[in-house]
């Protein structure tokens, strides 16, 4: 028996950008292969804070990848079967509201999708390439995120002194194009707090397979129908983001260190799949 975990073993996973896998101190990288394909990269896996944690960057470590073409379903079964039981997944986002200009950070408590091309479920009847078929499973979505995973990551940001925007929807579009002016106003008048092009199907694919998800979303911009001038650009986005992106390992590293143990975990992620037969086993 092992005393200690295998160098490739995980209890956490980070889904982020490039700037963050290199800080993880004695990197691991694990090659993960998944009946749902390849996931963005490796997964490097090192210790933050005493902690177990498995690093994915999201486009791939070159950031080919467009939001459309990532492979949620490879990335989460990787995380998981590497050990991982709670993600959380920073993002860039435009801001919907005036007062959340670049430099804010929002925990958000609920998601509107409207994106158009993605699987956004394991458990569509189709078989698998080792024969397996996955049942049908609807899993509830009404909370996207997990309870303790947010209050971890407002708690990590105020102890970084950058107070968090606690809750608010995040809209997450197809892109890779940005919002219309029109679409952007529209985001805006629903209510909806930020738009970004990543945070789903992620959220509910990590739900689908018990993981508990905690979206970290860094605003970059404020979206079109929110600011007067020439809307968004890449450039803008990308020069936000390395403006920030220091700030953000450092509460990413505090939120870490403060979830629960992966036995001790209290919220309802936990019993996501209840009563429901996947038909498949879970990594
Ligand atoms: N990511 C960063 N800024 C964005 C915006 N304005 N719209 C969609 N995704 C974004």
């Amino acid at each position: 028996p092992q005393a200690f975990p295998s160098a490739s073993q995980a209890d956490i996973g980070v889904i982020g950008g490039s700037g963050f896998y290199s800080f993880l101190e004695d990197v691991t990288e694990v090659a993960v292969q998944t009946p749902y394909g390849d996931p963005s990269d490796s997964l490097f896996v090192g210790e933050i804070a005493g902690r177990r944690v498995a690093f994915l960057p999201r486009h791939g470590r070159d950031h080919h990848l467009p939001p459309h073409r990532i492979n949620y379903r490879a990335n989460l079964w990787a995380l998981r079967s590497l050990g991982v039981r709670q993600v959380i997944g920073p993002c860039a986002v435009g801001g919907l509201r005036q007062e959340y200009g670049p430099g804010t950070l929002l925990v958000p408590d609920q998601l509107v999708d409207r994106t158009k091309s993605r699987v956004q479920t394991f458990y569509d009847g189709e078989p698998l390439p080792d024969g397996r078929t996955p049942n049908v499973v609807h899993v509830s979505f009404a909370d996207p995120y997990c309870a303790t995973g947010r209050a971890a990551a407002l708690a990590a940001a105020r102890g970084q002194d950058w107070e968090a925007v606690d809750g608010g929807a995040m809209v997450v579009i197809e892109g890779p194009r940005f919002s219309t002016r029109a679409e952007s106003v529209w985001h805006a008048a629903q209510g909806w707090a930020v738009v970004g092009m990543t945070g789903h199907p992620e959220a509910l694919l990590a739900r689908e397979l018990e993981l508990c998800y905690t979206s970290m979303a860094l605003v970059t911009d404020l979206d079109a129908g929110a600011e007067a001038g020439e809307g968004v650009s890449h450039k803008e986005v990308l020069a936000e983001f390395a403006k920030n992106v220091d700030r953000l390992r450092g509460v990413l590293f505090d939120a870490v260190s403060r979830l629960p143990e992966t036995g001790e975990r209290s919220c309802a992620c936990v019993d996501a799949l209840d009563g429901w037969d996947p038909g498949v086993e879970l990594p």
